[in-house]
């Protein structure tokens, strides 16, 4: 729940030398918090532990959980690409000045219009996710006169336990094709083999996200590795790149299990290791794409408590001066948060709220039955583990303000500003 560098001092939490209650008075609430210096690392922890001396390999950090300038800024110091999905995403990457042969470009219905943006700063992979799509970037790339290096989405057909809502490589999911579909296969083939400006060097599979276990993960790599020899000797061709996707969860709940990242890392490797030589296959570049394990745990969420109400059938709601619009994962993924007020660390937990937000939904809760100290209006609060998936999410129901992202390290710096009034005028 804390990271290293969070602690208590006379009941006050504190990331590093700031004490969050200053934090939250000086950039108002609801904020963001991101220890900087648990980003950089936990993209370390990335990069010493996912490496092999038999393949290359490249983390990229999966922008979707969380992109400002700020996080490319780390990613690049740290050694990591990363990856986008959008337009949007493409042009926030660009405009910071990451180097754009270090960039991922996702989607199962890219446009034209991405398309030829991407060919025209030059992305360094795109991942195609069907046929369709492969002939249209192939035109694209023709028309600029420029290669393309292209990666197939495959769905290797894995039920990882995970929400339902983020499963991604069933059967019925609606990303890639199935490695078991071997009519689209020929056809992805024969295709390919007229696609004169693409060079497909390899596969990407990504089988869901918050998955806290080995296995689906060992079991990814088996499948996809067999799936790729059989692809390479059934057609000549030379796909060495394997991408694994992201999915590695984070301990939301406190619940203390064994699973660790660093561990995940060795085994994916030595797996590749061991299925290269069992299998007479030369992968020389693995990728993976972590998301929501580099930035979750980094961040965290300031709320201003207002009232305490006991309703007529005993329920007892905290409401705090945000909600839904900023962390939508309970209402849409029952997901389950730990809080603390910032001043009353070491107080006796004696009361069971819900935690409410201000929107008019009754699902507008961030958490149910937290144990906390008697609030008093004007607390601060916080709700741990919230840095992937909150900000990237934000909805502006209600006429909600995008609050403010800041990054603690020994100074303190405004990663993305707190929306005004003013902005919400700005598409009339
Ligand atoms: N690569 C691909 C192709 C993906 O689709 C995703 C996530 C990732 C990497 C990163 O996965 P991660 O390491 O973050 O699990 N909004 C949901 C999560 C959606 C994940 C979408 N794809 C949530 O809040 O739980």
């Amino acid at each position: 729940m804390f990271t290293k560098y969070m602690h208590t001092i006379n009941n006050k939490l504190y990331i590093g030398c700031h004490s969050l209650s200053d934090i939250a008075k000086n950039y108002q609430t609801p904020l963001y918090v991101f220890d900087k210096k648990y980003l950089e690392d936990i993209m370390d922890t990335y990069k010493d532990n996912f490496k092999s001396k038999l393949f290359k390999t490249d983390v990229v950090y999966a922008t979707k959980a969380f992109l400002v300038p700020a996080i490319l800024d780390l990613a690049n110091k740290h050694g990591l690409s990363v990856d986008a999905v959008s337009l949007g995403d493409l042009s926030i990457i660009n405009q910071s000045g990451f180097s754009m042969e270090k960039v991922v470009f996702h989607g199962n219905n890219k446009s034209l219009e991405e398309l030829n943006y991407a060919i025209s700063i030059k992305v360094g992979l795109i991942v195609v996710d069907n046929l369709d799509e492969m002939v249209n970037l192939n035109n694209i790339a023709k028309e600029a006169k420029q290669k393309v290096k292209i990666l197939f989405r495959f769905n290797p057909g894995i039920n990882a336990h995970t929400h339902r809502y983020i499963k991604t490589a069933l059967y019925e999911s609606k990303f890639g094709e199935s490695i078991y579909d071997l009519q689209k296969i020929n056809d992805i083939v024969k295709t390919y083999q007229t696609c004169d400006y693409l060079e497909w060097i390899g596969c990407h599979s990504h089988i869901g996200s918050q998955i806290r276990n080995y296995q689906p993960f060992i079991l990814n790599i088996d499948k996809m590795m067999t799936f790729m020899k059989q692809l390479n000797e059934m057609y000549n061709l030379n796909l060495c790149t394997l991408d694994l996707g992201g999915g590695f969860g984070v301990d939301y709940e406190n619940e203390k299990s064994s699973f660790s990242i660093e561990k995940l890392l060795k085994k994916m490797i030595k797996q590749i290791e061991k299925n290269n030589k069992n299998l007479q296959m030369n992968i020389s570049q693995v990728i993976i794409e972590p998301g929501r394990s580099i930035v979750a745990p980094a961040g965290i969420t300031l709320y201003k408590c207002g009232y305490l109400k006991e309703t007529y059938g005993k329920k007892k709601y905290l409401f705090v001066d945000g909600g839904m619009t900023d962390n939508i994962r309970p209402a849409l993924y029952q997901a389950v948060y730990q809080v603390d007020l910032v001043d009353k660390m070491e107080n006796i937990k004696n009361i069971k709220v819900d935690v409410a937000g201000r929107c008019c939904e009754s699902g507008d809760i961030i958490t149910h039955d937290s144990l906390i100290p008697m609030p008093t209006s004007g607390d601060i609060m916080v709700v741990y583990n919230t840095g992937a998936y909150n900000y990237s999410m934000f909805v502006s129901y209600n006429g909600q303000l995008k609050p403010a992202v800041v990054f603690v390290d020994d100074e303190i710096e405004i990663a993305s500003r707190r929306e005004t009034v003013k902005d919400l005028y700005k598409l009339f």
